[in-house]
Formats: structure tokens, sequence, C-alpha cells
């Protein structure tokens, strides 16, 4: 299972391409760039503090609360691959989820590398809690740099049998090229999504909708199906 922006939209956390989405009031190359922290950290920091403030005000949708509904049925066998920063689908109930992206409620520190939960906004310069140095950078993976968990996330595509992606565009690789591996891999692949994405045509089937609305209708369904 993979999830975008769009899944948390109607939770109230703005998706990046769409109409009045983050990256029409931000340069990408002043927020989510390594050269843009180097050239202006401040700028960042503000960009991802706000946007932290903004997620402890929000709370799951049905979609997110779906998905914690069919791990609880499916266990292990199911795994949710995540572009998101937001915690809402662990909010919801969810375990197995990998944040290829990052995590907005996370820090990690350009001296020592370790990671520790936010305590302060990072415009602030707290310290790090393993060596002490002010040199915090959100634990979230810009563009340019390499997403985390790919040796996990082509293991599970390896092995599934069925690929579904949710509220995503398709607009970002390699999260865009996962409905072909699995389909090569055997996979059935469903999408759910607002509307057409860029990776529409890769899919076997398609359900266009809210996610709020059509993820609980198809989950849902494979409960009833799997009895
Ligand atoms: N329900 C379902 N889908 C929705 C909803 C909704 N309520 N609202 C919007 N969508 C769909 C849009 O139609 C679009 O296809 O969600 C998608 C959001 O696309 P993007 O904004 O491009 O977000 P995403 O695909 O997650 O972006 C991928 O790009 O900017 C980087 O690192 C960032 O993880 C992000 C990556």
């Amino acid at each position: 299972m993979l999830t975008g922006a769009g899944i948390s939209a109607e939770s109230g956390v703005p998706t990046f391409r769409d109409a009045g989405g983050l990256w029409e009031g931000h340069r990408v190359e002043d927020v989510a760039t390594p050269e843009a922290f180097e050239r202006d950290p401040d700028t960042v920091h503000r960009f991802y503090d706000a946007r932290r403030r903004a997620l402890a005000r929000v709370e799951p949708n049905p979609a997110h609360e779906a998905l914690a509904r069919l791990e609880r049925a499916m266990g292990d066998d199911l795994l949710v691959v995540t572009q998101n920063v937001d915690d809402l689908h662990e909010r919801a109930g969810s375990r197995r989820v990998l944040h290829m992206h990052g995590d907005l409620l996370t820090a990690r520190c350009t001296r020592c590398d370790a990671r520790s939960p936010v305590a302060a906004d990072l415009i602030e310069r707290p310290p790090c809690p393993e060596c002490g140095e002010r040199m915090l950078r959100p634990d979230v993976v810009w563009f340019g740099e390499m997403p985390y968990d790919l040796d996990e996330i082509d293991e599970a595509l390896l092995a599934c049998d069925a690929f579904a992606a949710i509220g995503t565009s398709g607009a970002v690789y390699p999260a865009a090229g996962f409905v072909m591996s699995a389909a090569s891999f055997g996979a059935r692949t469903i999408e759910l999504n607002l509307a057409a994405s860029e990776i529409t045509p890769l899919f076997e089937d398609v359900r266009h909708g809210p996610a709020s609305v059509v993820v609980p209708v198809w989950v849902d369904e494979l409960l009833a199906s799997h009895g």
C-alpha cells in the first residue's frame, strides 16, 4: 500500500501540487533541498515548524482509519509505505508504516546523525540530545536526497500479490515507479485517488473520489471477500 498527500487532504493537511497546495505558496528550491538549508536555514525551519504546528491541530480521517482496520484483519500481510511526513496513519492505529520521505515529528542531527523527537521549533536551534550540538535539521527527505527504507520496500514489492496507491499524483520517483515493479512481479494493482493522476494508465483498477469515501468502501469489500 502506497499513500501520498491526498490521503491526508481531508484532515486539513495541504497536498503539494493541487490548487492551493504547498508548492504553490513555496518554491521547492527555497524549502525542500539541502542547498536551500545550507543557504538559508531559517526559511527552511520556518516552513517545517509551521507544518508541524498545523499537524497538531488535525486528526486522521476515515481513510486512515479504514487502513488501520485492514491492518487489524491482515496483520503482517499489510504494509503501508507512505510518502507523507505526518503521523496520521499511526494516530489512526496503523503500526506497520514506513515513512520513505521522513517524519515531521523527528529531527536529525547534521553533526552526529542521531534522530530525536522534535521538542521545540527547530528555528530556535535546540541542542541535539546525543551530542549537544545545535545543528538539527527536519528529518525529511529533500529533493536530491535518497528516500528511506528502499531495500525493505523493494522486498515488499517483490513479495506482494496486491498493490494499491492512495492519494498520490505519481509525480515523484521512486514512489511513482512502484506500481510498475509490483505489476511486473505479478501483483494486482489499484489506484484510489480524487482524480486521474500521472500514473493512472499503469493500474488495472481505479477508484476515483475523495479518499475518505472510496477507501473505506474498498476496505469493506476486501474484508467481506476475505470473510
Ligand atoms: N482524496 C484522494 N486523493 C486526493 C484528495 C482526496 N481528498 N485530494 C487530493 N488528492 C490527490 C490529487 O488528485 C493528487 O493526485 O492526491 C494527489 C496529491 O498529489 P501531490 O500533491 O503531488 O502529493 P504526493 O503525490 O504525495 O507528492 C509526492 O512529492 O513534493 C514531494 O516529498 C513530497 O511526498 C511528496 C511527493
